[in-house]
């Protein structure tokens, strides 16, 4: 989409970190906002800076994962703004645990809000979207960890995986009908995320091996980008229509070493089959 001035986005995990900050570029691109979150006290204040600085924005407090509620959450965006072309299924948890740790409660949390909501949000918005005929923009938030193995993170990985192949497929999908479609894939970026992901997923029972994980996440995190240089890619990609969105090239040797494993297996197979 090269015209932004007047569009509206509707943006979930837009009170903080990532969603924020694509929000906050939006709004510069004058495009007019709908701020998604479960966390209300930080959606006032998200759109109470975003309105402060002149953006028309509007705060829907609601639980991704509530597939009712996104359903109510379109039709009120539309009713204040009109038709929604930019919807950024952005919210999501980074339970920091392996896989033998992981409880039903973490695995459970994880799939919901970071990959059955995404369906909830492309249920609620994408055939509103591709009724109005005006175009759009379907923005999906993986991560790194959907592209290369994360140990450490199983339900998160398993979760952005998931969110991968839900994007590629979307895009095939949609291409025909001039919508576009973005996989965003950040490396570390600094933000609350496994603070809210800790209220998500409840008290797990003391181990080393989850508190290893889950300290060497924080650290990863406390050194990551800015949200605010993601806000700005995200802006450039819909501009440009690209369908992916890596945030770093640290990890190009996993990637291409993961992809290079998979074509050896491809390759010794016997002939024809
Ligand atoms: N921070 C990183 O290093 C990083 C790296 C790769 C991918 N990501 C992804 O980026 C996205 C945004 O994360 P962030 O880093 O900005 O974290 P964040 O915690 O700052 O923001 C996430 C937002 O989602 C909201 N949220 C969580 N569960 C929700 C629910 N059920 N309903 C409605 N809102 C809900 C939270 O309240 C929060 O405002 C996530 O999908 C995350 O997995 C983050």
């Amino acid at each position: 989409m090269q015209q932004l001035r007047d569009r509206v986005a509707f943006i979930t995990g837009g009170a903080n970190g990532i969603g924020y900050a694509m929000a906050a570029s939006f709004a510069r691109a004058g495009m007019k906002l709908a701020l998604a979150d479960k966390d209300e006290g930080a959606l006032d204040r998200a759109v109470g800076r975003l309105a402060d600085a002149g953006a028309a924005v509007i705060g829907v407090k609601v639980d991704v994962t509530d597939r009712d509620a996104m359903e109510v959450a379109a039709a009120s965006v539309e009713a204040t703004f009109g038709a929604v072309h930019v919807l950024c299924n952005n919210a999501g948890i980074g339970a920091a645990t392996p896989v033998a740790l992981t409880t039903p409660q973490e695995w459970d949390a994880t799939i919901a809000i970071n990959v059955t909501a995404i369906y909830n949000g492309l249920r609620a918005f994408l055939p509103r979207i591709l009724r109005h005929g005006e175009g759009g923009h379907i923005v999906n938030t993986a991560s790194m960890a959907g592209l290369v193995p994360t140990p450490g993170m199983a339900a998160y990985s398993a979760s952005k995986f998931a969110v991968v192949g839900l994007t590629e497929t979307l895009h095939q999908e949609l291409r025909p009908q001039g919508i576009g479609v973005t996989l965003l894939c950040p490396g570390f970026v600094r933000t609350g995320l496994m603070d809210s992901s800790r209220r998500e997923t409840g008290d797990a029972p003391p181990d080393p091996g989850r508190d290893a994980a889950q300290a060497r996440i924080d650290r990863a995190i406390a050194g990551g980008i800015e949200a605010e240089v993601v806000g700005e890619m995200v802006l450039a990609a819909i501009r440009e229509d690209r369908l992916y969105l890596p945030t770093t090239a640290k990890y190009r040797d996993l990637i291409e070493g993961r992809l290079r494993a998979l074509l050896a297996a491809l390759d010794a197979l016997p002939p024809g089959q």
